[in-house]
């Protein structure tokens, strides 16, 4: 496989809410992380939040039994969360800021302001083999702080140029590409592996997905959505193809 080939993680979160809406076992996040690895997904994202509003306990245990690509689990840092991924040692943890009242993740995590404690945080999922990532925003000050505080791999936050790109706003989008761009490339200059997403699109997609530097992109909400329309494994297959196209 060539090293130019851009990673897929597909977030399955919203396959829970739309379950959770109704309480009872349908549809099924598992069934929908087979599907996708079976489309070409080369891992899997959940995020198990403390409110439990999507992906459970149980979920997260399925997942680690039936998945036969890489789980990426995203989580908070707090005690909790250390505590069941040290239980499941999943391949990647992803370190995110996780506010009650938010709709989604909002904003990257704040490493250069708790530099101490997220080193501390951090190393015993380390030691237990896991990849970790720190999903920061493209700003050089974050990038420096998660290199500091031991992490391999971080994660650009795309979600303001997803907005922008939504919003009709092309300069503010343009503006926002050229930060993660030169961020990526900041980064991946330091030794850090990149990925990126948040809120990305088939629209969105291809600009992030051509900066050579970034190695894979997680992507949920549009996935999940698009699944209502054509059905989860074209609307996987046509994310990949567009990414494919984009890396040239
Ligand atoms: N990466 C991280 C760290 C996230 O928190 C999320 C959302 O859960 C995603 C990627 C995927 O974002 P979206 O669901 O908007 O594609």
């Amino acid at each position: 496989m060539s090293d130019n080939r851009l990673r897929l993680g597909v977030n399955i979160d919203h396959v829970a809410t739309v379950r959770n809406a109704r309480g009872g076992a349908y549809p099924d996040p598992l069934r929908a992380a087979e599907l996708a690895q079976q489309a070409g997904a080369d891992g899997i994202t959940a995020h198990l939040r403390e409110d439990r509003r999507h992906i459970s306990d149980a979920d997260i245990d399925g997942l680690m039994e039936v998945l036969s690509v890489p789980l990426n689990f995203e989580m908070a840092a707090t005690d909790e969360m250390q505590k069941i991924a040290l239980r499941h040692k999943p391949h990647a943890v992803c370190i995110v800021p996780e506010k009650r009242e938010e709709r989604t993740t909002e904003g990257g995590l704040e490493v250069a302001r708790e530099e101490n404690k997220l080193a501390h945080f951090i190393a015993p999922l380390r030691d237990a083999g896991c990849r970790v990532s720190i999903f920061i925003a493209a700003d050089q000050k974050q990038i420096e702080a998660a290199h500091r505080i031991g992490a391999e791999v971080i994660e650009l936050h795309t979600g303001a140029y997803c907005d922008f790109h939504a919003e009709g706003k092309p300069d503010d989008a343009a503006r926002e590409l050229e930060g993660l761009r030169e961020m990526s490339a900041y980064a991946h200059s330091l030794g850090l592996e990149v990925h990126a997403g948040h809120g990305l699109t088939y629209d969105t997609v291809q600009p992030v997905a051509a900066f050579p530097e970034v190695r894979e992109l997680n992507i949920g909400h549009f996935l999940i959505g698009e699944a209502i329309f054509r059905g989860l494994t074209p609307a996987i297959t046509e994310m990949r193809r567009l990414m494919d196209e984009a890396r040239g």
